[in-house]
């Protein structure tokens, strides 16, 4: 496995092996999650390659940029583990050179969850996806659901702007707990990891009560955010039942229907989903 820093570099191997490559895009600190991505990258393509980069447009003043966790040695092993040929972590200076200001942003879709309660934020990583795809020239680019808005906005930018990139979403990856795997989760102390397990206890019982016969969003709301608010160290960021395509807000569920949730705790903010019919 090779790391290559420069833009230049990778630019030159991509136009050389163009049509042959599958983007795995991370911001490093890799787990079991995105190694399933890289599994499948793997499967599609006859060349792997997995970007490393935190990218500091999509963090906001007050976000956790610098807290962030970084080991790129651990990730190489990682990466390397599970079929990746080329790592491509380039620096910030790299990426954004002084005088860059040109900037993607997807309108209506990044109103909502996420993209309320981080202003700026899907403008950054729809910034830095399109670069990754002007660099790297993938075939193919895999993304995990756990970041659900983000898979549908970064489909919603190639479909918009013509990019010749298949997207892909796999399913999120969950310790045997039920804590969805995220690089944030080694923040988290014993209490606070405890804690952290209502977000997907809430989303069970979501689904328990969509398949017990309650339609009512207010009453599904009210049912998950007992869950997660019996759990003093939890703080609801946002809780919402929405279309999974247009994610606009429904009053009734059905199975198609989206439960994404956000929830601090400390000073660590998780986010989970699930498609209420899914398993
Ligand atoms: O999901 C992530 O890790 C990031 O948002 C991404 C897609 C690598 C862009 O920085």
């Amino acid at each position: 496995m090779k790391v290559i820093n420069s833009v230049a570099e990778m630019q030159q191997f991509a136009r050389e092996h163009r049509g042959e490559i599958a983007l795995v895009p991370t911001m490093g600190y890799l787990h079991e999650g995105h190694a399933s991505l890289m599994v499948e990258a793997r499967k599609r393509a006859r060349i792997v390659v997995a970007s490393i980069f935190v990218n500091p447009t999509q963090f906001g003043v007050n976000e956790d940029l610098d807290s962030y966790p970084r080991d790129l040695e651990r990730d190489t092993r990682v990466a390397s583990e599970a079929g990746v040929d080329i790592i491509f972590a380039p620096t910030a200076a790299e990426m954004y050179p002084s005088g860059y200001q040109t900037y993607v942003n997807v309108e209506e879709l990044t109103t909502h969850l996420c993209g309320a309660s981080r202003p700026g934020h899907f403008r950054g990583v729809t910034t830095v996806v399109s670069k990754l795809f002007n660099i790297v020239m993938p075939r193919v680019a895999i993304f995990g659901k756990k970041d659900f808005q983000q898979l549908a906005v970064i489909k919603r930018m190639a479909k918009d702007l013509n990019m010749d990139v298949e997207i892909v979403g796999m399913p999120i990856v969950r310790e045997h707990d039920g804590l969805a795997l995220s690089s944030r989760n080694v923040r988290l102390d014993t209490t606070q990891r405890r804690s952290a397990l209502s977000l997907s206890r809430s989303l069970r019982v979501a689904k328990e009560a969509l398949r017990g016969g309650e339609q009512s969003v207010a009453a599904l709301k009210k049912a998950v955010a007992e869950v997660i608010e019996a759990e003093p160290m939890a703080e609801i960021d946002y809780l919402e039942f929405r279309d999974p395509d247009t994610l606009l807000e429904l009053e009734q569920a059905d199975e198609r229907t989206l439960l994404a949730l956000a929830v601090r705790i400390g000073s660590v903010r998780l986010i989970d989903n699930c498609i209420l019919g899914e398993e």
